[in-house]
């Protein structure tokens, strides 16, 4: 990703502008000349990059931690009261620097305050700079359930270094690496491949990786620029979501999200082909990859009834079904409404006992 990439993403809300930069102290520059920013920050990440915090004119107001634990109303509510002793007022920016976490934290914040200010975010996981980083959805979790209250505001900026990959450990870059695997199939096979030789030719920190963050961009724009608010086309964007979403409430939270996603399109792929809607050779030439470069030792087990009674409690199940977002082919990934069933459960028990690229 160079300058010269910068781009638009329509929004209900207006336009707003990713704005790539390739050295992280040019980033810190432009935050620098933000007017009236209040700067909410994942602890980490001002640990890590202290020296160009310090050097900043925008006041860093508040630390994040990023775990499930702070995205919650408490969570934002801190947030908010941290703006307020920074006095912040109605010509607040609030700048978010961190993953999802602190997007979401952040993000609600500056929508309610005031009934809402400028969010500029500065994504620094791979999985918010090359996917949750735009599209405008932002939530956090209530009780024992995750996402379930939350609002679609676009932020007004996003400014992106590929840079804090660097310092981002490898779980948290295959996590990344499992958005934009999803993207990729939803693309075009082109795509798919095109990701799949760059991650065996060098890894998933080659010379690759701003290109990958584009073009997961690129695709997810393609989307939400047609369906922001998930009436229909975008539900595709759920793609690995339900069985990934189901996987990660069943081991609490255990299983890095990019990587519970990689999981769930696999199933996905697995239900998809015992449905014939997949044909069997593409299914086994995307399971060979995702073996190959997503394979987790997850210490807690599961097994299909545990699973399908995660999916009844999914805020998307409604009344025993479930919208499951299968692929038809490479590029042609599709809203398929299926009943959460003994079917659903025997098919998911059958690529358990198959061949679960987690293999336990
Ligand atoms: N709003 C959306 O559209 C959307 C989309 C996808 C996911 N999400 C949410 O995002 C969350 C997951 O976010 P995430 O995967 O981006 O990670 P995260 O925010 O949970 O951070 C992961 C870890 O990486 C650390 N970290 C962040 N940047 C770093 C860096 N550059 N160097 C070193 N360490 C760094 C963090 O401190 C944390 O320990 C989930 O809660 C998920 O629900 C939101
Ligand atoms: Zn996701």
């Amino acid at each position: 990703m160079t300058t010269a990439d910068a781009f638009s993403v329509e929004s209900g809300q207006g336009r707003y502008r990713v704005e790539p930069f390739e050295r992280i102290d040019g980033l810190f520059a432009e935050i620098g000349r933000i007017d009236h920013a209040v700067l909410v920050a994942d602890e980490r990440i001002v640990e890590l990059f202290a020296e160009p915090f310090r050097t900043l004119g925008a006041t860093l107001i508040h630390r994040v931690a990023a775990t499930e634990r702070e995205k919650t109303l408490a969570g934002v509510e801190r947030t908010l009261l941290a703006m307020q002793a920074a006095g912040a007022n109605k010509k607040t920016v609030v700048v978010g620097v961190g993953g999802g976490i602190v997007q979401d934290v952040a993000a609600l914040a500056s929508h309610l305050w005031y009934r809402g200010v400028e969010f500029v975010f500065v994504p620094t996981t791979l999985l918010a700079m090359a996917d949750s980083c735009i599209g405008a959805k932002s939530a956090v979790n209530l009780g024992a359930f995750k996402n379930q209250v939350g609002t679609f505001q676009a932020p007004s900026r996003v400014l992106v270094c590929p840079r804090f990959v660097d310092t981002l450990p490898d779980d948290d870059v295959r996590s990344g690496y499992g958005e934009i695997v999803k993207l990729a199939i939803i693309d075009s096979a082109q795509r798919f491949f095109a990701v799949r030789d760059d991650v065996e030719g060098t890894g998933f920190r080659g010379p690759h990786l701003g290109r990958n963050i584009r073009a997961s961009l690129e695709t997810k724009r393609r989307i939400i620029e047609i369906d922001e608010y998930e009436r229909d086309l975008r539900r595709i964007l759920n793609y690995g979501h339900t069985f990934g979403h189901a996987l990660e409430s069943v081991t609490g939270n255990g299983v890095p999200h990019g990587l519970a996603v990689a999981w769930g399109v696999d199933v996905a792929n697995f239900v998809a082909m015992r449905r014939t809607i997949l044909d069997h050779a593409t299914y086994a030439e995307i399971h060979r990859f995702l073996k190959a470069v997503f394979s987790l030792k997850l210490p807690a087990a599961y097994d299909a009834p545990q699973l399908i009674a995660a999916m009844r409690r999914d805020k998307k199940a409604y009344d025993g079904t479930i919208n499951l977002i299968l692929p038809h082919g490479l590029g042609d990934v599709r809203v398929v409404p299926a009943a959460i069933d003994a079917e659903l459960e025997s098919q998911i028990g059958e690529y358990l006992r198959s061949d679960d690229i987690f293999g336990r």
